[in-house]
């Protein structure tokens, strides 16, 4: 029989996206029918979402008088769209703002986003307690901050409850707010003991799910390590800690069939592993759409990403003198913190015709980007998992990226046992520092120069499985390990 199963999110692919957050709580689903799961996604209606809803047709279930107290009027719409079944918390006063999901317009955090998410949580809570339309999960799966308190609420309730897995996407968003919020959150006086959802003075949503989750994971075993130090864990290291073997890491995969380069629609030519000479194709496409001389054999650069610290992309902008002397071109297609947009224009002023960026968010030229670049940039500091090397040896560009987290699990880095046993899928660095990176870039122009290894390595990342089918098995193994408890 299949499991039920509530999936709680911010964001979703295709309704709603800003990250990686939003890929893997799209596909997930699908993989996850295959081992035999039944999922329906609970996400807020922010106005694509209700253009989705009325499009498609959903059937309207009243809010419980719990969750009204709490939020205000609304409603529940269950719909179908694109083979998934969601469930979209219609909450106007909260949800129905025009733009990104979190940020006014003038780009600044939503003050009430707390509210709005405690919101999400407790909706996602009843429904665990309650059920709609006859439909009640036997485990409900939490993504991040935004859904942190579900377990929480679950706890709290003191009812028989649905087993809960929180899943950790990327631990420095920890949802903090001030402590005088917990009223209006409707969450017990006890709430704020350490041992509830306090967290250094403040009150913090995702350490609701930390706290409260029968089972905490994030997207990769080495982040699952990695968060477990003072280094990693932003603080909520030692609760993790405490909570053992409830911590694990489960990899992310990506959808290979929005990811196929056999079938993209956003690409100039479409290619498989056995034709990879129409990635040239791709790649002039590429350099016409971002500006820069056509040349085929020059080694080309990208990176597609959002604009923080994180990223590591300020290491980039350091080592560009370097990287342009060596003849390199680099097509940069992010948005995110102001310096770093105005560091890459300005860089792309001071070397037209080698540099060029498109500073916004497009996502079919995500996908030339990947279809077209040599090597693919991910100097990340930290990266939970990262999905953007995973679309990189999906489409055949070679990723170098720095070593921690996900990027870490999922490239073999090209050292010489690695290319004598022709295993290497890309590079690695490490310390991440603008001298580590510079030394792999180095690293990289000998191995292009060298066509039969560098041809060897994006043969091997277009073998290697990246889909969603083993995680999906451990997902599912996990959640039945729950719901038989
Ligand atoms: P994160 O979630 O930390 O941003 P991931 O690598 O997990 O990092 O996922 C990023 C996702 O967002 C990928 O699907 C990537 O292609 C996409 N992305 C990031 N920046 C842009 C952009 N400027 N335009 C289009 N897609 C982008
Ligand atoms: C977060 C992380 C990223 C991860 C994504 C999906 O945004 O920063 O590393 O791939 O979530 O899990």
């Amino acid at each position: 029989m299949s499991l039920p199963l509530l999936s709680v999110a911010s964001e979703a692919f295709p309704l709603i996206k800003t990250g990686g957050l939003a890929d893997v709580v799209g596909a997930l689903p699908q993989a996850l029918a295959e081992q035999g799961v039944a999922v329906r996604t609970l996400i807020p209606a922010y106005p694509a979402v209700l253009a989705e809803a009325a499009r498609v047709g959903a059937a309207e279930s009243p809010l419980t008088p719990g969750l009204e107290a709490q939020a205000g009027p609304g409603r529940l719409l269950a719909f179908t769209s694109h083979g998934r079944d969601f469930i979209a918390l219609d909450l106007p006063q909260f949800f129905n703002r025009e733009g990104a999901p979190y940020l006014t317009p003038e780009g600044r955090d939503w003050p009430d986003n707390p509210l709005r998410f405690a919101a999400l949580s407790r909706a996602a809570a009843e429904i665990g307690l309650h059920g709609i339309e006859g439909w009640k999960p036997a485990v409900v799966h939490a993504h991040d901050w935004q859904a942190g308190l579900t377990p929480a609420y679950l706890h709290y309730a003191g009812q028989p409850r649905p087993g809960t897995v929180i899943t950790i996407h990327n631990i420095a968003f920890a949802g903090k707010c001030a402590l005088s919020l917990r009223e209006r959150m409707h969450l017990p006086p006890e709430a704020l003991l350490p041992e509830g959802v306090e967290f250094y003075g403040s009150l913090s949503l995702l350490k609701g799910g930390i706290a409260f989750a029968d089972r905490v994971t994030t997207v990769s075993p080495t982040y699952a390590a990695e968060i477990c130090t003072p280094e990693g864990g932003m603080g909520f290291d030692g609760i993790l800690r405490a909570r053992g073997a409830a911590v694990s890491g489960i990899l992310n995969g990506i959808d290979t069939e929005a990811w196929d380069p056999r079938t993209d629609a956003a690409l100039a030519a479409k290619f498989d592993p056995l034709n990879l000479i129409k990635r040239g194709a791709n790649k002039a496409e590429l350099q016409a759409r971002f500006g820069l001389p056509r040349s085929p054999d020059t080694l080309v650069y990208g990176v597609v990403s959002r604009l923080s610290w994180q990223k590591g992309l300020d290491l980039l902008l350091q080592v560009l003198p370097e990287l342009m002397a060596s003849g390199a071109q680099l097509a940069v297609l992010g948005n995110g913190d102001r310096p770093l947009e105005d560091g890459f224009r300005a860089a792309m002023q001071a070397h037209p015709g080698q540099i060029s960026c498109v500073i916004g968010y497009n996502e079919p030229l995500a996908h030339l980007v990947q279809a077209g670049v040599d090597a693919l940039l991910v100097p990340s500091r930290f990266e939970p998992c990262g999905l953007t090397q995973l679309y990189a040896l999906r489409y055949g560009a070679v990723p170098v990226v720095g070593r921690v987290g996900g990027l870490a699990d999922t490239i073999i880095d090209a050292n010489p046992m690695a290319l004598a046993a022709g295993a290497a899928t890309g590079l690695q660095f490490s310390p991440i520092t603008a001298e580590g990176l510079a030394a792999a870039l180095r690293r990289t122009a000998i191995l292009y120069a060298n066509r039969t290894a560098w041809k060897q390595m994006q043969v091997n990342g277009l073998a290697t499985d990246v889909s969603w089918r083993e995680p999906a098995r451990h997902y599912a193994a996990l959640y039945r390990s729950l719901a038989a408890a």
